[in-house]
């Protein structure tokens, strides 16, 4: 693994931007939740910065209990955090009103849950249940025009034979691709999906992947992928790794073209540094240093080094990360 260099894109919005329409698509800072259950706190969320912006599809990785769900259920609007901010579409989603929290989940988020059963109304039919959003908010009022854009999304989604059928009737991958046609049935600014291949194996994933991928590049949703398959990553140009409620590193992937002309796929992996300066170590690089309790860091015109504490002592120019002056090393 590669030393993870600081990570430009995640994190603070610029300061002279202002919550709105000209900022980010989706975009939290110190975002916390804490749940509290007979007298004990768990603290899911613990001040978790994101920044994604408009069109990006992007998939959130972290291991069970590392506050995906959380993150999304918060940002679907139906949870509040308990302080941070929150800011989807130019929807501020802790000062929002009653009328206003409506219409957001209505109109400018879809989601779609790892649960197939969760996504879809199972004694209607896969394009009764594309149309129930279109009927709920009267975005499309002729009969005509409703049947006309449901056929549409059902063949975006590669699902038109299925029109006629109940859910129960359908495949897993089948049902997930009808909700995700539902989910965007209104032209949502932004997909959320929680585990949306969660319930399905590799092949069928891949597909319903696919299928995530194609909407965000024909309708230019922004889409935001929660998991915890870290295969999702490679469906995906970027993916940012949740650790312990917070953002710890994300990585980026490009396609670039080798000196014989060839297209190949580079995925650089980055850190994430928040406003105040404060980065996760990848665990792996903690354990193979036995890094512990605190470090020895060193500013290089270009990198900054990390060392154990036990380092024999100090060349000028580095200092323990309380600051006082220690030990130089090449770390890189
Ligand atoms: N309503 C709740 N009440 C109390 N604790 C909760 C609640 N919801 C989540 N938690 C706790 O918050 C933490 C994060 O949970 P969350 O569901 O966000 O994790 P996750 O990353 O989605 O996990 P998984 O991959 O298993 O779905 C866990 O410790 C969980 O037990
Ligand atoms: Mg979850």
């Amino acid at each position: 693994m590669t030393a993870p260099a600081a990570a430009p894109r995640t994190g603070t919005r610029p300061r002279d931007a202002a919550p709105g329409d000209q900022g980010p698509e989706i975009w939290c800072e110190d975002l916390v939740r804490v749940f509290s259950t007979e007298g004990v706190e768990v603290q899911a969320l613990q001040g978790l910065n994101l920044r994604v912006d408009a069109g990006d599809l992007v998939a959130v990785v972290g291991a069970s209990g590392s506050g995906k769900s959380t993150l999304l259920t918060i940002l679907s609007g139906l949870d509040r955090p308990t302080a941070g901010s929150a800011v989807v579409a130019g929807t501020n989603l802790l000062t929002m009103t009653a009328a206003r929290r409506k219409h957001y989940q209505r109109d400018v988020v879809g989601f779609v849950w790892q649960q197939t059963g969760r996504n879809l109304l199972p004694y209607l039919t896969a394009a009764e249940n594309v149309a129930l959003p279109l009927v709920v908010a009267r975005t499309v009022r002729r009969e005509r025009d409703r049947e006309a854009r449901v056929a549409e999304l059902l063949e975006l989604m590669d699902v038109a034979d299925c029109r006629d059928r109940l859910p129960r009737e359908l495949s897993g991958g089948q049902q997930q691709r009808v909700a995700i046609a539902a989910a965007v049935a209104n032209r949502p600014r932004v997909l959320l999906a929680d585990e949306p291949t969660g319930e399905l194996d590799e092949a069928t994933s891949a597909q319903v992947l696919e299928a995530i991928r194609h909407v965000n590049r024909e309708l230019g949703t922004t889409t935001l992928i929660v998991t915890h398959d870290p295969s999702v990553a490679e469906h995906v140009r970027r993916t940012v790794q949740i650790r312990d409620g917070r953002t710890s590193t994300e990585v980026l992937r490009r396609s670039t073209v080798d000196e014989h002309g060839r297209e190949q796929l580079v995925a650089e992996e980055f850190a994430v540094l928040d406003k105040v300066g404060r980065l996760q170590l990848p665990r792996e690089f903690v354990e193979s240093l036995d890094l512990r309790d605190r470090v020895r860091l060193g500013l290089e015109p270009d990198h900054v080094s990390v060392w154990p504490d036990a380092s024999p002592p100090a060349a000028p120019g580095a200092h323990d990360a309380s600051g006082t002056s220690g030990t130089s090393g090449d770390a890189r």
